[in-house]
């Protein structure tokens, strides 16, 4: 079995990771980058490129040719960088189909209907549930791991998944599930498709939050560990204690800094709305949220 190696990325703006994996046995050295990250700065509503050139510069040096753009899910605290990977490496950008559930949700609220394809074909490629892949010659398959949105999908390549923010590692629990289209219910049924997988399968996580003085961002567990030490959701925990602990969890919580922006430009594989006098805009609702 070709085996994925994996280099991880952390964001510590977003505390977001980013990853590329590849095969070391594919001739051709292709790859897959997994949930990119464009840095934003909202208040001068510009944008800077250092997380994800640090991306680019490994994938240079490592003489690796870009086959997949891979999103997890429409994130709300970052804006996503395959549209600029694209560019840079090409590459086709891909997510779950269930993100025209986001678009018909959402694209009403920002009146970017113009802009925001609602086939949602700015992606080259939409996933259908349990949908077959490779990356290189590693065998790939997606699985739709909703709760946290409705759109959420977790990449399941050779015995390693990509879990977005189904869940996090296992002093961390999981993700909230109050934005819209978000279920605490779903989010629970999620863990459990994931805890049907081996025990020795690796669980890369999508952000990771420390606790307060405890150790340094990290990024993978594996499903046993899961299993037996989430504090949220290991396998002693029933699904109305979990969805009674996310709801008083999600309770007053702040909106992410980024969420407008994100959304907006993720919808679009981070592109921006379309150039007015060559000057690119963000549409934020009032009093909408
Ligand atoms: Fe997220």
């Amino acid at each position: 079995m070709a085996a994925p190696n994996v280099r991880g990325f952390f964001d510590p703006v977003t505390a977001t990771w980013t990853y590329v994996v590849w095969s070391d046995t594919d001739t051709q050295k292709r790859c897959a980058v997994i949930d990119s990250v464009l840095d934003y700065d909202m208040p001068s509503s510009r944008t800077t490129t250092t997380s994800a050139d640090a991306v680019i510069t490994f994938v240079r040096q490592k003489q690796l040719q870009v086959e997949w753009i891979l999103e997890t899910h429409i994130h709300a605290d970052h804006i996503t960088a395959a549209s600029y990977i694209k560019e840079k490496l090409g590459g086709k950008i891909a997510i779950s189909k269930h993100i025209l559930d986001i678009i018909s949700t959402w694209v009403p609220i920002f009146q970017t209907a113009d802009d925001t394809p609602a086939d949602g074909s700015d992606f080259d490629h939409l996933f259908d549930n349990d949908e077959e892949f490779t990356i290189a010659d590693l065998k790939a398959r997606i699985i739709h791991t909703p709760g946290h949105t409705p759109a959420d999908t977790t990449y399941i390549i050779e015995d390693t998944a990509f879990v977005g923010d189904t869940i996090f590692l296992p002093d961390v629990g999981s993700g909230r599930c109050d934005f819209p289209g978000g279920s605490a219910e779903d989010s629970y049924d999620s863990s459990r498709k994931l805890f049907a997988l081996p025990d020795h399968y690796r669980i890369y996580v999508g952000h990771d939050y420390p606790p307060e003085g405890t150790r340094g961002p990290e990024c993978m567990t594996t499903v046993g560990e899961q299993k037996s030490k989430n504090t949220r959701l290991h396998t002693g925990i029933d699904k109305n204690s979990f969805v009674a602990q996310r709801k008083a969890d999600d309770t007053d919580k702040d909106v992410p800094a980024l969420l407008l922006p994100s959304i907006q430009a993720n919808m679009r594989t981070g592109r921006f709305g379309a150039a007015v006098n060559g000057i690119q805009y963000v549409k934020l609702p009032v009093n909408k949220l």
